[in-house]
């Protein structure tokens, strides 16, 4: 399990121990990689994120906005002196929506949220790629995965403006991907995740209901975040140079299923 030997990486999002961020950090350190940790500075007060980089080899923990150029700079500037060159993955882990939290209504969403939406969720990671290229940050056949969610393809009501976030994350990294690709060897690609339960997820209406529906549905079941986490180290491998451009579904099934027997069952008349 030595996949990541000798692998720099950066893991934006770790928030607290239900963090996919959180899993996919000590899962690529158990596998040999070394990294530098991120997350916004308001995420930092609880102070969890110590406990993490502790745990992975007291990784140095360095807070930024990823909707802050200013910050992004100073994060891939203070990891490149951390580790005496440049780095082989970047985590993109990071999703929020003020419509969501505030329980706004799809049909009556406030656009300066929405802008926020859209900063926080989807051009963070235009933002992320266009500092790391900028200063020549991450070696060639690096890997940078973003993680997303299949209501960018089909509409999940109670997801609200994360759905045109997500769409427009997975455009970023498909375009972002083209261009990285030719001229670095960089691959980008967004991991299309099932309903976990994380401190984001949780922020959904009716969640508790939709991950039991989404397992219904799934012939595999919902894929764990630490199965998550364990798909992240193969993207950051060796192993897979040649995939970018790509949104990958990682959902025990979900996106290709039509209707499960146990969904449909619910539907039988009762006999007599
Ligand atoms: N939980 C799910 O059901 C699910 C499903 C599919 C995709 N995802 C995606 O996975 C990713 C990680 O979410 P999670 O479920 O682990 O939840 P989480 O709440 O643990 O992680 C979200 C992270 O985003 C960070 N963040 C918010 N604003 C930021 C900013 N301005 N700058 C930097 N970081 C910021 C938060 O501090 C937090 O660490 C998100 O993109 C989310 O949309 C989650």
């Amino acid at each position: 399990m030595n996949l990541l030997e000798g692998k720099k990486g950066i893991i934006f999002g770790a928030l607290n121990d239900m963090s996919i961020a959180w899993k996919t950090a000590e899962t690529v350190h158990r596998m040999g990689a070394e990294i530098v940790l991120t997350n916004a500075p308001v995420a930092m007060r609880m102070g969890e994120i110590h406990k993490l980089a502790e745990q992975c080899g007291n990784a140095p923990v360095i807070p930024a906005d990823a909707t802050s150029m200013e910050d992004l700079k100073a994060l891939f500037e203070g990891a490149m002196e951390h580790f005496g060159g440049k780095v082989d993955f970047v985590l993109h882990s990071i999703g929020m929506s003020p419509n969501v939290r505030k329980g706004k209504h799809y049909t009556g969403l406030n656009y300066s949220y929405l802008d926020k939406t859209f900063d926080v969720s989807a051009i963070s990671l235009h933002k992320t790629l266009q500092t790391a290229m900028e200063l020549d940050a991450i070696n060639e056949w690096g890997s940078v995965v973003g993680l997303s969610y299949i209501a960018a393809q089909r509409t999940f009501p109670d997801y609200g403006d994360m759905a045109d976030a997500k769409s427009l994350l997975e455009s970023i990294a498909r375009s972002f991907g083209y261009h990285y690709g030719t001229q670095k060897k960089v691959r980008i690609n967004t991991i299309s995740q099932s309903p976990t339960v994380t401190t984001a997820g949780s922020g959904v209406k009716g969640f508790d209901e939709f991950i039991a529906y989404s397992e219904a549905m799934s012939p595999l079941g919902n894929a764990t975040g630490q199965a998550c986490a364990d798909y992240c180290a193969t993207l950051f491998s060796d192993l897979t140079r040649y995939v970018t451009m790509q949104n990958l579904f990682h959902d025990g099934g979900f996106s290709n299923t039509g209707v499960s027997m146990e969904v449909i069952s619910k539907f039988a008349k009762e006999e007599g």
